[in-house]
């Protein structure tokens, strides 16, 4: 009997260790084989890379141009046009062709002039968006001319993508490709590691059956043998008991104790933590999203929350501010209308409040934005790229405290600080003259 399995064990490893060597190998084989694949596989990234190469080689006198018109464009147009899709106005694609420049210029002029004067596609298209106006802008006839050849530049890059296969030759390709080949062996990277991990979660796994079989066969040949002695047969016979461990004193007492840790720990933060809102995130009665109007769109944060400069407090936009854009941007989008009707019922929209002081506190924006110099994020964090505002810092009396001693103030080319500065470095050598320095950990600073 023993020695039957005796013989088979070995056939059984082997089969094992073919199986891991050929599945390690696959493995291996796909993550170098990754860039290989994805040199057909993905086009787009190529053409991407090559289109302005391309571009930059048959118009290359346009170049400085079309980058003047690039930024004319996003200036003044982007929030109403895209090149290929529909925003507030037509989507701009080969509209140097659909329309000579010589209409192109009197219609971004002045495009009501055009429409009264009754040009029949000034007023067809007038008629299609609604007869909604697009303004009027101060640009010179070059300017136009160069946003024109922004858009015709930009009209052909999505084309340019078979042209610059077939003419630009070897080169570009080349180029073109290697590009994309570093792209995606980069996003690859991240999907193997995932596949790795796997196959070695697997491998652990196996090793540890392995191992338990072992064991086993190596206990059944020892029992085998007839020259053992009475300890030996009881190490060989003991069996593994955990009523023993669940009686122990001492296990009981670990188990107790961590018990009580975890409980007085949870119970301590959850006592300090009252009072606590940070991260706290309402949902807001619109769908307004910073990272959209200050982050992709830079509006200025003072745009909107006009006295965070001057006052006190940072106000919140009234829906007049919104109107300034949004009477004629997304006026369709539900979550638009929502400021619309609040302006018809004469009623404030109800933003819910996310950072609330307790009255005993008193904070003052201008302070520290305009006196301090300290930028907003420093407090609120990375509004810019948050699609709904959530209370960044904790605004504890050790938040504000731990800030006004480590934070130097700037005194320079003030002349309310030239003594104060002097006193205080006499008194303290080399330390910084901190907001506390100057008073600001005093309790009456920033309690009533
Ligand atoms: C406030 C929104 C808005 C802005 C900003 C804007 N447009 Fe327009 N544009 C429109 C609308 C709406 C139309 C459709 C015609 C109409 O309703 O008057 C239009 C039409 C056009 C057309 C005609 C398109 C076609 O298919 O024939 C051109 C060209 C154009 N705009 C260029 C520009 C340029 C260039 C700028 C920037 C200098 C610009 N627009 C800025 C809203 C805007
Ligand atoms: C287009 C207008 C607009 C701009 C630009 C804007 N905000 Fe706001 N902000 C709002 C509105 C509306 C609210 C109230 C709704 C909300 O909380 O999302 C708000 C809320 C906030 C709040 C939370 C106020 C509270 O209830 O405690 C902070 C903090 C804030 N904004 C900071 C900033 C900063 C910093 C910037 C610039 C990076 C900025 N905002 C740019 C409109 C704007
Ligand atoms: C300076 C111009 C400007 C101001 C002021 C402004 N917005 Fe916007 N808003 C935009 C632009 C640009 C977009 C993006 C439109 C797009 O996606 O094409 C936008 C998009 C939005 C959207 C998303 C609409 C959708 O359906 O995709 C909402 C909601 C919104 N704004 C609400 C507000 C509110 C509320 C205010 C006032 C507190 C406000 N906006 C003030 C320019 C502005
Ligand atoms: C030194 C930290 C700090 C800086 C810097 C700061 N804030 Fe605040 N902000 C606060 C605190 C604290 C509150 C809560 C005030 C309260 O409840 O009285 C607050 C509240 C707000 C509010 C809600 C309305 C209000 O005044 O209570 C807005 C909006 C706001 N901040 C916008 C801004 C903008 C925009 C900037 C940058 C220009 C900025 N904050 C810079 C700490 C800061
Ligand atoms: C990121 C740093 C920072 C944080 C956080 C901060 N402050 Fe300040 N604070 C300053 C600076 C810098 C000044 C000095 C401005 C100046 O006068 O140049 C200041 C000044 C002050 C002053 C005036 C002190 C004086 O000497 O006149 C008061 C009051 C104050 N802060 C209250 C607060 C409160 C309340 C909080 C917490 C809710 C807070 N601050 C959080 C940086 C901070
Ligand atoms: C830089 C500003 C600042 C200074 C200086 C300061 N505090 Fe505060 N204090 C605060 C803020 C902000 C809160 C509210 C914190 C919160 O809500 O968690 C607070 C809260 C408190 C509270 C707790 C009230 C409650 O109901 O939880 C007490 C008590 C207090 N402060 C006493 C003092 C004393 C005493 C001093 C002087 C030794 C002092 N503070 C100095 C900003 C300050």
């Amino acid at each position: 009997m023993d020695s039957i399995r005796l013989r088979t064990l070995p056939h059984f490893f082997l089969a094992l260790f073919l199986t891991f060597a050929s599945v390690g190998r696959a493995s291996a084989q796909d993550v170098g084989s990754a860039p290989d694949v994805s040199k057909e596989g993905v086009v787009p990234g190529a053409a991407a890379q090559a289109a302005p190469a391309a571009a930059a080689g048959t118009t290359t006198g346009d170049a400085a141009a079309i980058a003047a018109g690039d930024a004319l464009y996003k200036g003044n147009c982007a929030q109403c046009h895209a090149i290929n899709e529909v925003v507030v106005g037509p989507a701009l694609k080969d509209v140097h062709k659909r329309r000579p420049i010589s209409w192109l210029i009197p219609w971004i002029k002045n495009s009501s002039k055009m429409v009264a004067s009754g040009d029949e596609y000034s007023v067809k298209i007038f008629n299609q968006y609604q007869k909604q106006q697009m303004p009027s802008f101060a640009l010179t006839d070059a300017e136009i001319t160069s946003i024109v050849s922004y858009i015709a530049a930009e009209s052909e890059k999505p084309s340019q993508v078979t042209a610059g296969g077939a003419t630009a030759g070897n080169a570009g390709q080349v180029d073109g490709q290697e590009a994309a080949g570093a792209g995606a062996a980069g996003t690859g990277a991240g999907q193997y590691v995932d596949l790795l991990l796997i196959v070695l979660v697997v491998v652990l796994i196996v090793l540890v059956v392995t191992l338990v079989i072992i064991a086993n066969i190596m206990g059944d040949v020892l029992k085998g043998r007839k020259d053992l002695d009475g300890r030996d047969v009881e190490l060989l016979d003991q069996k593994f008991d955990f009523s023993k461990i669940y009686k122990s004193n001492l296990v009981r007492g670990l188990a107790v104790g961590l018990f009580v840790l975890v409980v007085l720990y949870e119970s301590v933060q959850g006592v300090m933590a009252i009072g606590l809102d940070q991260g706290y995130q309402p949902t807001q009665p619109i769908a307004f999203s910073h990272k959209l109007h200050a982050g992709e769109n830079q509006i200025n944060c003072a745009y909107c929350h006009t006295s965070v400069y001057k006052s006190k407090s940072a106000n919140i936009p009234s829906a007049n501010i919104c109107m300034n854009c949004h009477s004629q941007i997304k006026t369709e989008s539900p979550e638009i209308k929502k400021i619309y009707r609040a302006i018809e019922r004469k009623q404030p929209i109800q933003w819910v409040r996310v950072h609330n002081l307790p009255d005993l506190a008193y904070f003052n924006h201008s302070q520290h934005t305009q006196v301090g110099g300290i930028e907003c994020q420093t407090c609120h964090g990375p509004i810019q790229n948050m699609e709904v505002v959530y209370q960044y810092s904790p605004l504890t009396m050790g938040w504000c405290i731990n800030c006004h001693r480590e934070q130097p103030l700037n005194t320079k080319g003030n002349g309310y600080y030239d003594n104060l500065v002097k006193l205080h470095d006499a008194a303290n050598q080399g330390a910084a003259f901190t907001v506390s320095s100057n008073g600001g950990t005093e309790c009456s600073k920033c309690h009533y």
